[in-house]
């Protein structure tokens, strides 16, 4: 299923076509295109190269391991992406006792951002997910103080929406929606629309 990004100006279909399904087939992925996401991952930018990302991972083919990271995720969470093949808890931190500060969380933003590209064009989707018990993650995996986990990844191949629960279905169907550009792209002052944008488009009729 398809939910093409609507944009003023055509942009690569990586970006145009990504989104973030809840349903997975329960098919395996590919040890190379798993490979493959962590190398896209691993080559983002980062400030003063402390590339301070950390991918902790579980698949369905070890059960156990993947019910456990499955167990950091809230009950909504859990609903869905206990039945994605991959599970990724992202961790931020650097080795040496220096605390995440902003620029650490905004280079783990990049490598999965990074990630998440390479995983379209693997064919494979994933969704990211806030919704997970930080200090149950911290305790069973013996995650350092000094570390921080930031987000948890549901990977897989998509599945069709047979089946889903009506919420999550029209949830899936839903059309995703953005801020228009004037919104968040200033020139001259705070809150004032570029002029790289052009003239706003007139409302008809
Ligand atoms: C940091 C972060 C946390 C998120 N947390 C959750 C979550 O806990 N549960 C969930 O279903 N989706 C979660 N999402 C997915 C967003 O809701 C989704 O990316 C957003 O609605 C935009 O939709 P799109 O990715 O399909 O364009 C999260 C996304 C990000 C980037």
């Amino acid at each position: 299923m398809k939910k093409t990004a609507e944009t003023q100006v055509p942009i690569h279909d990586l970006i145009a076509e990504r989104w973030s399904p809840r349903l997975y087939e329960a098919r395996p992925i590919e040890r190379e295109k798993l490979l493959g996401l962590l190398e896209a991952a691993r080559w983002a930018a980062s400030s003063r190269n402390l590339q301070p990302w950390h991918f902790l991972i579980a698949t369905s083919a070890e059960p156990d391991e993947h019910a456990k990271l499955a167990s950091c995720l809230n009950e909504r969470n859990r609903a869905w992406a206990g039945k994605a093949p991959v599970l990724i808890l992202v961790v931020a931190g650097v080795e040496g006792g220096e605390h995440v500060t902003s620029n650490m969380w905004y280079d783990v933003g990049l490598a999965v951002g990074n990630l998440s590209i390479q995983a379209m064009h693997s064919g494979l989707r994933l969704r990211q997910m806030g919704g997970f018990d930080r200090a149950l993650a911290r305790e069973l995996y013996h995650i350092p103080e000094s570390y921080e986990p930031v987000v948890m990844l549901a990977i897989g191949y998509q599945a069709s929406l047979k089946g889903l629960p009506a919420e999550i279905r029209n949830s899936e169907l839903s059309p995703r929606m953005r801020k228009p550009l004037s919104e968040f792209v200033f020139s001259g002052t705070w809150g004032q629309a570029s002029h790289v944008l052009g003239e706003p488009a007139k409302a008809s009729g």
